[in-house]
């Protein structure tokens, strides 16, 4: 490889390595949810009876428990369907996967849920938390067992 060469490729793979990093961001993760989320999940989570719970403010004490986050990140990676109670309003609906969508864009759009709607005060979620959710096998009807029992 020229000198030329080399240092191409170390600057490709400086940006390519800085690109990962921001996709973990809340900045992002906003940009992210925006494009992804918010016809269902309305602008700033808040939500639509009939349509989608809000995300805004409802998942405070979830997220502050280990098992909560993985119900988050389980839910982007696996969807969710069924009943549902959120905020005394019955959710029948479905979640699609988010499957095609990066682990750092996943952990930003979840830090965007965990610190600017739901108060966390630093980042929940890395890119490596979304490795284990896409490895773990589970159904709808366990994400809706397991949500049941996380404090709200
Ligand atoms: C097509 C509509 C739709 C889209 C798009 C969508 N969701 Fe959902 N989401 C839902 C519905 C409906 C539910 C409730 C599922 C049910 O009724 O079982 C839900 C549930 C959730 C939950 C669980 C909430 C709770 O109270 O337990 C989270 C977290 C969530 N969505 C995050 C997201 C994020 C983040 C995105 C974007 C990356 C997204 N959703 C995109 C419709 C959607």
């Amino acid at each position: 490889m020229t000198p030329r060469a080399l240092s191409f490729g170390v600057l490709l793979a400086l940006a390519t390595e800085l690109a990962a990093a921001s996709d973990a961001t809340v900045p992002q993760g906003l940009a992210t949810f925006n494009r992804q989320c918010i016809a269902c999940h309305q602008s700033g989570g808040k939500g639509l009876v009939g349509l989608a719970p809000a995300l805004a403010g409802t998942l405070a004490n979830l997220l502050a428990m280990e098992d909560g986050r993985r119900y988050v990140t389980q839910v982007l990676i696996h969807g969710l369907s069924g009943r549902i109670v959120s905020q005394g309003q019955v959710f029948v609906g479905a979640m699609p996967t988010q499957l095609p969508m990066s682990d750092d864009e996943l952990a930003g759009v979840a830090n965007y849920l965990a610190q600017d709607l739901n108060g966390a005060a630093q980042p929940l979620f890395s890119g490596a938390d979304f490795v284990q959710a896409r490895a773990a096998v589970t159904t709808h009807k366990q994400l809706r067992e397991l949500r049941e029992r996380l404090p709200r």
